[in-house]
C-alpha cells in the first residue's frame, strides 16, 4: 500500500490535486475535512463536536481524529494507495500514523508540501467562501486556521524532512502543472512497489 500525504497550509490546494491524483493513480482519497464536515451534514454527536472547532478554525481533537483514521485503514486492501489530505497535522498525529501504517506493514512513502505564499492563500478561500457554503470560510476564521496552521501544523515539515519524505512543491502554479509536478514525485515513490504497479487510469 502506497502512502502519500498532501501537505499544506489551509487554501493551499490539497483538496484540488488529491482529486487530480485520483483521476490517474488508483489511490484513495482521505480527507479529514470532509469527513468531519460529513459528519456535521448528519448532525450527530461526532458532526456537532467537530463544528464548534471548525466554526472556530481550531483543530479537532487528536483522539477523534485519530480514531476516525484507525478505523478506516481497517481492511484496506494492501495493493491500493492512499492519499492523505488535510491528515496529519499535529506531531501527535503524526505518530499515531506511523505506529496505524507499521501495524500494517506499511509507512508513510512521500509527503507533497505544497507551498504557497499567505496572501494567495487568502484570496483563494475568501474566492471560495463565496459559494463553498463552508462555514470556515470567511476573514475572521481564516485568520486562526493559518495562526493554528504555523503553530501546530507548519513544524511537522520538519518531522518529515528529518524522515526524509518531504517533498517540496510549488503550489502557485497552474492547477495542471502542479499536478505534473506531483504525478513526478508519486511516480519516483510507486517504482517501489512493483507489485502495485497497474497501469495508471
Ligand atoms: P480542511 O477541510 O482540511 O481544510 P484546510 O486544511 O483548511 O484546507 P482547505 O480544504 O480549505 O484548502 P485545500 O488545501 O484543500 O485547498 P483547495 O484545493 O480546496 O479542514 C477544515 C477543518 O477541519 C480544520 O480547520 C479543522 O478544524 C478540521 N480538521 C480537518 N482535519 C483535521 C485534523 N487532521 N485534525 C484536526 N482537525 C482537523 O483550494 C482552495 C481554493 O483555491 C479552491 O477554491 C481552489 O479551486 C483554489 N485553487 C486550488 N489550487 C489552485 C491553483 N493552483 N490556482 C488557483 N486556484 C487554486
Ligand atoms: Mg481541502
Amino acid at each position: 500500500m502506497i502512502n502519500v500525504i498532501i501537505f499544506g497550509s489551509p487554501g493551499s490546494g490539497k483538496g484540488t490535486q488529491s482529486e487530480k491524483l485520483v483521476e490517474y493513480f488508483d489511490f484513495e482519497h482521505v480527507s479529514t475535512g470532509e469527513l468531519l464536515r460529513r459528519e456535521i451534514h448528519a448532525d450527530n454527536s461526532l458532526g456537532r463536536t467537530a463544528k464548534g472547532f471548525i466554526d472556530k478554525g481550531q483543530l479537532v481533537p487528536d483522539e477523534l481524529i485519530i480514531d476516525i483514521i484507525d478505523e478506516l485503514l481497517i481492511d484496506r486492501s494492501p495493493c491500493s494507495g492512499i492519499i492523505f489530505d488535510g491528515f496529519p497535522r499535529t506531531i501527535a498525529q503524526a505518530e499515531a500514523l506511523d505506529r496505524l501504517l507499521a501495524r500494517r506493514n506499511a509507512k508513510v512513502d512521500i509527503v507533497l508540501n505544497l507551498n504557497v505564499p499567505e496572501e494567495m492563500l487568502i484570496s483563494r478561500l475568501l474566492n471560495r467562501g463565496k459559494d463553498s457554503g463552508r462555514s470556515d470560510d470567511n476573514m475572521k476564521t481564516i485568520s486562526n486556521r493559518l495562526k493554528v496552521y504555523y503553530e501546530q501544523t507548519a513544524p511537522l515539515a520538519d518531522y518529515y524532512r528529518k524522515a526524509g519524505t518531504l517533498c517540496d512543491i510549488n503550489g502557485t502554479g497552474t492547477v495542471d502543472g502542479i499536478a505534473d509536478e506531483i504525478r513526478k514525485a508519486v511516480d519516483t515513490v510507486r517504482a517501489n512497489y512493483p507489485e502495485c504497479n497497474k497501469a495508471p487510469k
